[in-house]
């Protein structure tokens, strides 16, 4: 094989401009060989961006995600004989507020699934579970794979992060999307997402795909299109999955932050939860528990998920959870509603009206707060974040205060307050808003 006829065939020519259907065998040399160092990033971008301009097959996508988690380790959860049932996890595209992995996590568990969750850490304007559960004193949010077994059997479900042998070909791969324009290709995200998903062992998945300012995915449109090619390709894949498209044009929850979130989490266990994070986790909920047939339908789902919090069994998973990753729970209880930064202002309204409240602005704020990082390598503060006392389509009087704003260091606030005055609109009538929940795809 020849890496040129490989790009060649998918790259068309002036008859046939959308190229070729490429076949398992050619797309495992590209994938294989690029990863031994056999072929030159060169090569392998021009093949990227012949794949961003002619996309490709639900199948071609199956193989690519198959090749790519075969780069590395692939987690066999169930060779053990401690955990026995089925595995369902969810993904999130990413938001700001977006803490719903850290209710749902306890809630399915809780109902008798196994959760084996893989999270990322924040990046950009979108926050990530791992800074948030790090920011409990004491947790452990990176497990080896015995611990994360044993903590898996012993309550249902483990949060840790990715491995370095995780799908390395995504890593080589990303970093080279990210230099040649090839990031926005509905083939290559879905490849790059299923192929994690896979690898860390899930029989069935379950995406939350993120439509809004704060989203990756700026549109409805672009979301369902994600959405639908992440469905089909892991159906392919012979994996059982679904897709519910959410809102990210404003922030979910009332809390955004490190610690400020695992408090709201606290508060939707306790069955006090903010309405928006609780119809999403309860929706997503609903969606692992029907694949993994603990639940006869959707409806079902929902009543099993809310029962979880009326009997007080999730709150206690997640602090059973908390206490073996290392986390004094003690001290958690202790600090719900009172641990903040001392470095804090208030927004107050300037006018009578109705507020609305960009997620993406509102997102960049809180990285220079401190709750997430531009930079890989920047350091999240745990205290750092936004209370919302106000949140898009409440009434608003001039002189009400609309949010509490925690920082790293006073300084912080010269950057970080201009972008939240900016994130904030009153306007005399009300804004019509997209639905918090828009489609599910099955
Ligand atoms: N998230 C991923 O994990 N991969 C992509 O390519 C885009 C978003």
């Amino acid at each position: 094989m020849r890496v040129v006829d490989i790009i060649t065939k998918k790259r068309g020519n002036i008859l046939n401009p959308q190229g070729e259907e490429l076949t398992k065998e050619e797309i495992a040399f590209l994938i294989d060989n690029y990863c031994n160092g056999n072929i030159p990033d060169y090569q392998i971008s021009a093949w990227l961006m012949a794949v961003y301009f002619n996309g490709m097959t639900f199948q071609e996508t199956a193989n690519l995600t198959n090749s790519m988690l075969h780069s590395g380790d692939v987690i066999d959860l169930k060779n053990t004989d401690t955990l026995k049932g089925s595995f369902v996890d969810k993904h999130s595209t990413g938001g700001v507020g977006d803490k719903i992995s850290l209710p749902l996590a306890p809630i399915v568990a809780a109902c008798g699934a196994k959760v084996p969750m893989m999270s990322g850490r924040a990046l950009g304007h979108t926050g990530g579970t791992l800074d948030k559960l790090d920011s409990i004193t004491g947790y452990r949010s990176r497990l080896n794979s015995d611990e994360f077994r044993y903590v898996l059997a012993q309550c249902g479900f483990a949060m840790t992060g990715q491995t370095k042998e995780i799908v390395p070909a995504d890593r080589l791969l990303y970093a080279l999307r990210d230099v040649t324009g090839t990031v926005e290709s509905i083939p290559l995200i879905t490849a790059s997402i299923l192929s994690k998903k896979v690898a860390e062992g899930s029989d069935c998945l379950v995406f939350d795909v993120k439509f809004g300012s704060g989203a990756f995915m700026k549109t409805p449109e672009a979301a369902e299109n994600l959405a639908n090619s992440l469905v089909k390709t892991a159906h392919t894949m012979d994996k059982k999955a679904s897709a519910i498209l959410t809102n990210m044009n404003t922030p979910l929850g009332r809390k955004i932050g490190n610690f400020l979130e695992i408090e709201e989490t606290i508060e939707c266990l306790q069955g006090n939860g903010p309405k928006d994070v609780m119809d999403v986790t309860f929706a997503l909920g609903a969606e692992m528990l029907t694949h993994v047939g603990l639940a006869k339908s959707f409806e079902d789902g929902v009543e099993l998920c809310k029962k979880q919090i009326t009997n007080g069994k999730a709150l206690e998973l997640f602090l059973k959870n908390v206490e073996l990753q290392g986390g004094d729970t003690k001290k958690l209880m202790a600090d719900v509603g009172k641990r903040r930064s001392v470095y804090m202002r208030k927004i107050i309204a300037k006018e009578n009206g109705y507020l609305s409240l960009d997620a993406y602005k509102t997102g960049l704020a809180s990285v220079s707060l401190g709750v997430g990082r531009s930079k890989t390598d920047d350091d999240v503060f745990a205290d750092a974040g936004i209370i919302l006392h106000f949140i898009e389509g409440d009434k608003v009087k001039a002189g009400d205060v609309l949010m509490e704003v925690f920082g790293k260091d006073e300084k912080c606030f010269d950057s970080s307050l201009p972008i939240l005055e900016n994130a904030i609109k009153i306007t005399f009538e009300k804004v019509q808003t997209t639905p918090l929940i828009l489609k599910t795809l099955r």
